[in-house]
């Protein structure tokens, strides 16, 4: 069947015809919208005649068909639900006419055209816009769309595309319609539309060339008050886009809409993004610190998008990192210029480490520029974002932010209006700096984390200091062998006091602070050094390496005290902890008084050093997560020990650290009005970093601190946090404070997600019982994805030890989830799937009661492409 192949990058050729141009007519109404659709198509000059057109649809009905205004005989096409098939078309310029019918209240993949609350929507990327209309639906045909909306005036007062606004009028009926044109030619997977009764908050623009752009965000009813901050999110990505980037905003309209049934976080639709409402709205006593930041975040990614993925997209799927490493990269960079640096880089190395290291050390591994496919869908992946991103960066790092940036503005200028390819970005960036790639480019195209490990040495006569770093990758599916990469390690060497050592001469690849590594093992040669220093390696995390280094916990904590690069302070506090519950972990064998001593030490002095900001503190007290811990332990995880090793280790760290950690809580409190900013929100971190600390260690008073802090609090971050210390720490308060959060916020489907993901992190074993009983409860809305996702999802990866029950009850309850969601969404229940990446690397009772969950659901009939492909992956021999 031609959807079950696998697509090859290799097999890549431009489509035989072009799209020039599409003018559609839409009709909305419940059950059944009606699309006419005029392509202006036509052959490429190589097009032998005769070449037939096959354009893509995907549960479509044709109810006419017309070239040039002329109807088709039968004999002239043929089209199924899945394709439109043109045996012989015109070898010239034609206008192909067809008319079909869609049913977006049936459509629960959220893929198309759909419904939300009733407002009319569209998700068209990667593959969604041949479910609205016929079409070559690929990135590389670019066309320019005129869109005519139709629509009752009472269902849809507003109706809004792409583009700018080009009129609008009386339709009969009760109807209206509205016209949209969007002048940009796009590929159709930024296609848009939304017809419903929605509000809306208005602003404007005024772009560094002086032109005024109206900006309007669009919600339900009533919502309005909770979207000013990404209003303000939205003004402040455009100001620094122009600033950072010298990129203006290019259509006199921009908005956003927000929907509350949304497979992704947000689409980047040409002028009109569509977002998840989780990633809009917002007010103190509903949203969170977090859900803040996250809002700022995703406004200004799908603001970037419109640079980097609209004006330059992909040639093809293959280089979807082209856009989303670049711009998650991008927004990286915004959110570390309006808010902390150092505190922005350790939240993205942690996120990194979460959710991309095992991806990228299991049976889902691939490059960030995959090769082959079988569902792209499944590749929307953390490698793809999340370390495309990390690449980008080290290219910055290795040319300089100066040198970036010269490339960046020879990209823009170069392939503005192209469908591009990583080959062509990296060649920018050596046109513009003179600079060879090609090794570099192995980042694009091998799978693996490299681990880099260190070794070295000091010879006080010859006052010479030896560092040696050795590369390697482990073999990934399908890529046995791995090649050394360029991977640049940012270092210092700090001596004693603290103090940046110096040195005489130094022999090796060593620009300023950083060495490149090219070849597996690079030795560097320190003259003239006066005394043994401590390396500082890897500083900000210059590159995404696991770092395997021999320093001793007395040679961590004196970086934790004294590093000069704040990243490192923290991974040095996060290499001890992690050191001692590895070895209580695998070895059995306890942490000295002496050791745990000396970590609560340094934790409380950096809990009141003066010198460091809040969020840093916060972060530097939160202690390496357990899915972290059985990462680095890597093989026959028991995940149930390393969850009671780490309460353990809290548990020592408040005896000793108690009195100070309290005495700075208590400091922390503030009467001040709520705002989202990075000083208040740091503050707000810190105190809650340490409650959660002292009522998991089982401080005295602490499990009524938290209690208290719940009832007294006036922002949700506070309250969610006291909440959340006391479910995950499953205090005997926990039921009944869950339960009055539950009656209080029940009401805001947002805050019921928090209820949700707090109910399945928690650790007692009557959580997988609960979660059932939930998800069966008629009442719950089985197709919402954010309510799935907070309840299963958040199971699946961020509650190793019931998830991992040995008696394989939490592998059964999300496989079952996966077959049942798997016949109404295959996208939610495909990424629910993904918690079994790391199944091979429990103990052998555990590993088989996750095989025989996945072999359970291997026998469901009827899987969705998108789960066959994840479960085929998963259960592949390693
Ligand atoms: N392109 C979107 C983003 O990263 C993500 C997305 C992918 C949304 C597929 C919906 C569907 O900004
Ligand atoms: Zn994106």
């Amino acid at each position: 069947m031609r959807n079950e192949e696998t697509i090859y990058l290799k097999d890549y050729a431009p489509a035989p015809y072009r799209i020039v141009s599409v003018d559609m007519e839409v009709t909305f109404a419940p059950e059944q919208c009606r699309v006419r659709t005029q392509l202006t198509i036509e052959p490429l000059p190589a097009t032998a005649p005769g070449t037939p057109l096959i354009l893509d649809g995907d549960e479509l009905r044709l109810t006419s068909i017309a070239i040039d205004g002329a109807p088709l005989v039968l004999s002239a096409y043929e089209a199924t639900a899945d394709s439109l098939t043109l045996h012989e078309p015109p070898q010239r310029r034609f206008v192909l006419e067809t008319d079909v019918m869609v049913e977006p209240e049936a459509n629960t993949k959220l893929m198309g055209l759909y419904r939300s609350n009733g407002t009319w929507c569209t998700q068209c990327e990667p593959e969604g816009f041949r479910r609205i209309t016929y079409f070559l639906d690929r990135p590389d045909v670019l066309a320019t769309y005129r869109v005519t909306m139709i629509a009752d005036r009472t269902l849809a007062p507003v109706l809004l595309a792409n583009g700018n606004p080009a009129g609008t009028g009386d339709a009969g009926d009760g109807r209206h319609f509205a016209v949209w044109d969007d002048p940009h030619p796009k590929p159709a997977y930024l296609f848009a539309m939304v017809a419903g009764d929605l509000g809306v908050i208005t602003d404007s623009f005024t772009t560094a060339s002086g032109k005024a752009v109206d900006l309007g965000i669009y919600c339900e009813h009533g919502k309005e008050g909770e979207c000013h901050w990404a209003m303000d999110s939205l003004k402040r990505s455009m100001a620094w886009d122009e600033r950072r980037f010298g990129r203006e905003y290019d259509l006199d309209v921009f908005n956003i809409v927000a929907v509350s049934d949304f497979n992704f976080g947000a689409m980047e639709n040409k002028g009109l993004n569509i977002f998840n409402d989780k990633y809009v709205l917002a007010k103190a006593e509903t949203a969170t610190d977090g859900d803040f930041e996250g809002i700022e975040r995703v406004i200004a990614h799908e603001y970037f998008h419109n640079w980097s993925g609209n004006r330059i997209t992909c040639r093809d799927w293959f280089q979807l990192c082209l856009k989303e490493g670049l711009t998650v990269y991008r927004d990286q960079e915004f959110t570390s210029d309006e808010r902390s640096r150092a505190v922005k880089r350790i939240e993205d190395v942690r996120t990194l480490r979460a959710t991309q290291f095992p991806e990228d050390s299991g049976p889902l591994a691939h490059p960030p520029r995959p090769d082959h496919y079988r569902e792209i869908n499944n590749f929307y992946t953390a490698t793809v974002y999340e370390k495309g991103a990390e690449v980008v960066r080290m290219l910055a790092t290795l040319l300089g932010e100066a040198g970036f940036r010269k490339g960046m503005d020879l990209y823009f200028e170069r392939h503005d209006g192209d469908a591009a390819t990583i080959e062509q970005f990296l060649k920018v960036f050596e046109d513009a700096n003179g600079v060879d790639l090609e090794q570099f480019k192995l980042w694009y195209l091998d799978a693996g984390t490299p681990t880099v490990e260190v070794a070295d040495s000091y010879d006080e006569a010859s006052r010479t200091y030896r560092l040696t770093l050795t590369q390697r990758t482990l073999p990934t599916p399908g890529q046995p062998e791995k090649a050394p990469r360029v991977i640049p390690v940012r270092f210092g060497l700090v001596g004693p006091n603290g103090a940046p050592t110096t040195w005489s001469r130094v022999s090796g690849d060593v620009r300023d602070d950083m060495v490149v590594l090219t070849g597996e093992t690079t030795t560097i040669t320190f003259e003239g050094v006066a005394n043994r220093p401590v390396p500082s390696l890897l500083r900000d995390f210059s590159a995404p390496v696991k770092l395997v280094s021999p320093l001793s916990q007395e040679d961590q904590l004196f970086l934790a005290r004294h590093d000069s690069d704040p990243f490192n302070r923290w991974q040095a506090l996060q290499d001890v902890a992690m050191a001692l519950m590895v070895d209580a972990a695998t070895l059995g064998r306890p942490w000295t008084e002496a050791s745990a001593s000396a970590l609560a030490d340094a934790l409380a002095e950096t809990a009141t050093a003066p010198s460091l900001d809040d969020a840093f503190k916060a972060l530097a007290l939160t202690l390496p997560t357990e899915a972290s811990v059985a990462r680095t332990i890597g093989v026959d995880v028991d995940p149930e020990r390393i969850h009671t090793v780490r309460r353990a280790l809290l548990a020592d760290i408040v005896k000793r650290a108690a009195p100070v950690l309290e005495g700075v809580y208590h400091s922390l409190a503030s009467t001040e009005g709520y705002a989202p900013t990075a000083a208040q929100n740091g503050r707000r971190a810190l105190r809650n970093a340490i409650l959660r600390v002292l009522v998991l260690g089982g401080a005295q008073g602490a499990d009524a601190l938290a209690a208290e802090q719940y009832a007294h609090a006036t922002n949700m971050t506070d309250r969610a946090d006291a909440l959340e210390a006391v479910v995950l720490a499953w205090t005997p308060d926990a039921e009944r404070l869950l339960a009055d959060f539950r009656l209080h916020y029940g009401n805001d489907p947002l805050v019921l997600d928090k209820w949700l993901a707090l109910h399945a992190r928690a650790p007692d074993d009557g959580v997988v019982g609960r979660l059932r009983a939930m998800l069966a409860d008629p009442a719950f809305p089985r197709n919402n994805p954010n309510r799935l996702r907070s309840l299963v999802g958040t199971f699946g990866m961020s509650n190793p030890a019931q998830f991992a029950r040995p008696d394989g009850a939490g592998f059964q309850f999300v496989a079952s989830f996966v077959a049942d969601v798997d016949t109404r969404n295959p996208q939610v229940a495909a990424r629910a799937l993904t918690a079994f990446r790391v199944w091979r690397s429990f103990e052998p009772g555990r590993r088989s009661a996750a095989e025989a969950a996945l072999r359970s659901l291997e026998a469901t009939p009827g899987l969705s492409r998108n789960v066959a492909d994840i479960l085929g992956r998963t259960l592949a021999p390693s």
